[in-house]
Parts: structure tokens; sequence; C-alpha cells
């Protein structure tokens, strides 16, 4: 079967031709970030500002970017990060997604937030899928969900811990609402406070507002409630890190949320390494926030990742292509990456240290 590829050479012309198409409303939210979008800026400028070393004349003829990753075989460390709503930039969703995830050979982390059933998503991929869990408020929904991917087959449970609130100004200009026949379809049933930072008077967040606020005590409980491992994504403090080993992580994602939380926050690379540090190698560590090209993702695994994931580039695919641009978007990308390994000597993710880059 001949696949018409849309004419995108790299993520940037994805990004390009997806705010071409999308309606104002998606585009709104899907490039929105928290404040001044400062953050959002760092994380790719962080990337812009580390060197590489060459190195020539080396064997390439076993090359590979294998892996693995808690215990799982992968064939590049390249995972598409959990997003909410992908049914908001293509109408067939993380359907597309899971199929185009297959495609390319990545693991994808479905969000809590996806606007289709977890179980319908799991039987249109081919590859691993791991379920992205927002702890609610009502700790049975919680329990439910969980059972739900693991009785899915989801093989690893993504806790997201950075964004018990968020406050985007870009979004809300835009008035971004869901469009009808778009919402979190798997946590329908849930009853949640919503938060308003619109009106004046009382505080607007504290003393009832928040919504939802996880705690360490909510790892600890999921951890013995679970055989799946368990990373804590949008970890970034060194001390946090450690806490979250002691509690029993099997994994760790350095992110900042694209920038989506709280802006002022170092680009999730440069926090990466005090991390790594921190651990010490006992679990891995994911990095994702910024990563557009091949050279980004060498970069951070130099300085410690054992993976990386990206956010919004395989949506600009899903929004360009469906899953033809979900795969294809991670092909380019695994092919920069690949070429940057060459350049630089390292046949193997193993041989991708430090020394990769000009101290
Ligand atoms: C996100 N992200 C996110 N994270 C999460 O844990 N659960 C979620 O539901 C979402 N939803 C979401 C929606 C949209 C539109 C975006 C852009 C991001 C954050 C995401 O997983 C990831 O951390 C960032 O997207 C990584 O940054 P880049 O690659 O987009 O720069
Ligand atoms: C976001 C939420 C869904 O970033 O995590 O939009």
């Amino acid at each position: 079967m001949q696949i018409h590829l849309p004419d995108a050479y790299d993520l940037s012309d994805y990004e390009t031709l997806a705010r071409k198409q999308l309606p104002p409303n998606a585009w709104a939210y899907l490039a929105a970030a928290a404040g001044d979008g400062l953050t959002a800026r760092w994380n790719k400028e962080a990337y812009d500002r580390l060197r590489l070393l060459p190195h020539v004349l080396c064997d390439l003829t076993k090359a590979s970017t294998r892996t693995q990753l808690l215990g799982l075989e992968i064939d590049h460390p390249i995972l598409l990060a959990p997003v909410a709503y992908h049914r908001l930039f293509h109408m067939e969703g993380e359907i597309a997604t899971a199929q185009g995830a297959g495609a390319a050979k990545a693991p994808m982390v479905v969000s809590t937030q996806a606007s289709t059933a977890l179980e319908d998503i799991r039987a249109a991929g081919t590859g691993q899928l791991w379920f992205q869990l927002y702890v609610q408020n009502d700790w049975d929904f919680t329990v439910k969900l969980l059972r739900r991917a693991e009785a899915a087959g989801y093989t690893a449970l993504v806790v997201t811990v950075d964004a018990p609130v968020s406050l985007r100004t870009q979004e809300r200009r835009a008035g971004f609402t869901l469009p009808r026949g778009v919402d979190a379809v798997n946590l329908r049933g849930l009853s949640t406070a919503t938060f308003q930072a619109s009106g004046i008077g009382d505080s607007p967040l504290f003393g009832g507002a928040l919504p939802v606020t996880p705690l360490w005590g909510e790892v600890a409980r999921l951890r013995a409630l679970t055989h799946l491992p368990i990373l804590l994504k949008g970890v970034q403090a060194p001390d946090d890190a450690a806490r979250a080993l002691a509690e029993g992580a099997d994994g760790i994602i350095v992110s900042n949320h694209g920038g989506r939380v709280l802006d002022g926050i170092p680009a999730s690379i440069d926090l990466l390494p005090r991390v790594v540090d921190a651990l010490e190698g006992r679990i891995p560590v994911l990095v994702d926030g910024g990563i557009r090209r091949g050279t980004d993702v060498l970069k951070a695994l130099a300085l410690g990742a054992s993976a990386v994931m990206i956010g919004r580039p395989y949506i600009h695919g899903l929004a360009v292509a469906g899953a033809v641009g979900v795969a294809h978007a991670v092909h380019l990308l695994r092919a920069e990456l690949e070429v940057a390994m060459a350049l630089t000597g390292r046949a193997t993710l193993d041989a991708v240290t430090r020394d990769v880059l000009v101290p």
C-alpha cells in the first residue's frame, strides 16, 4: 500500500502545518503555556545551548537504538507523553495515535483525560501502552481507573504530580472550551470541583477550591495496590526524587508539563542532571519538554536520561495526518537521533555518555 506522507521533513514542519489546519480553539489549548511562557521557551533554548563533540571513524555496523526500560524492551528511547483530548486534534483521536505509535514502535502514555475509552485505545494499538493517572479526590474512583488500566493490559503507570492546579491566560483569552462530543470519557461519573480564578472576593484557590491535590501518602497507597511499575511525572527537585525512590517509585519523569503549570521553573533538561545524581542510577529517569530534534534526544541521554517523551510534536503529526502523521513525526525524530549517534561515534545508547557534550 502506498502511504502518502505530508510535506514534513522535521518536527517544525509538522508544527507549521498543524497550526494552519487546527481550529483556533484547539490550537490555543495545545500551544498554551503558563504565565508568560518563559519555561516553555527555556525548555527548547536550554537544548540549543548544549554543544556536541563529534567523533569520527567509528564502527557503526552493529549500531542500534534498542534499550531496556523498566524491564521492557524498546526499539528506541522516544515515548509519547500523555496529552489530554486527542479528539480535539483529529476525529479518530487516541485511536489514531495508538495506531501511529504502534507503527513507529513508540510506547504511548495515555492520559487520564483521554477522549476515548482506555480499553478502546488498548484494542487499537499494537505497541506498548502506559497509563497516566491523575489521582482524583475520589479515591475509589482512582482505584477503579487503575484496575481498568491493569485489566486492559497497560504495562506501566505514570502518576502525574506536578499539576494539581493550572492557570493559562493564553487559553482563557482564546475562550477555550471543549467542543461538543469531546470529553474526558474515562472520568465520566466523577464529580469534580473546578478552579475559577476569574471572580473577585474570597481566596480563589485556598480554602476549598483546590480541585485535586495528591500527597505522598497516595503514592505509597498506589504502590501497595498494583504490580505495575510506577513512574512519577513532574518531579524536578532532587530531594523530591529521593523521596519518590523511598516511597517505592520505579522511575521518575523530570518534566514541567511543557511549561503549562508553573512559569519560571528552569528548563527540564537543566534540572535533569541533579535528579540523576540524586538517584545514583537506582531507577530510570526520563525527561520531557522542548525536545524537537534528534540532537535534543542525544543531549538528554548524555545527561543521564534513560529515555525521553515528546508531547506537542506528535499531536502536530496527529492533527496533520492522523496515525500516519504520528508515526512519521516519531520516525523523523528517530532518524535525526540515529544520525546524531553516528556522527558522535556512539553505536549504542549505553555509549551516549556525558562526554558527548563539550563541557
Ligand atoms: C499535556 N501534558 C499532560 N501531562 C499529563 O501528565 N497529563 C495530561 O493529560 C497532559 N495533557 C496535556 C495536554 C496538552 C495539550 C499538552 C501540550 C501537554 C504534558 C505532557 O505530558 C508533556 O509533559 C509536555 O507536553 C512535554 O513538553 P513538549 O514536548 O510539549 O514540549
Ligand atoms: C493539561 C492537563 C490536562 O496540561 O494536564 O492541559
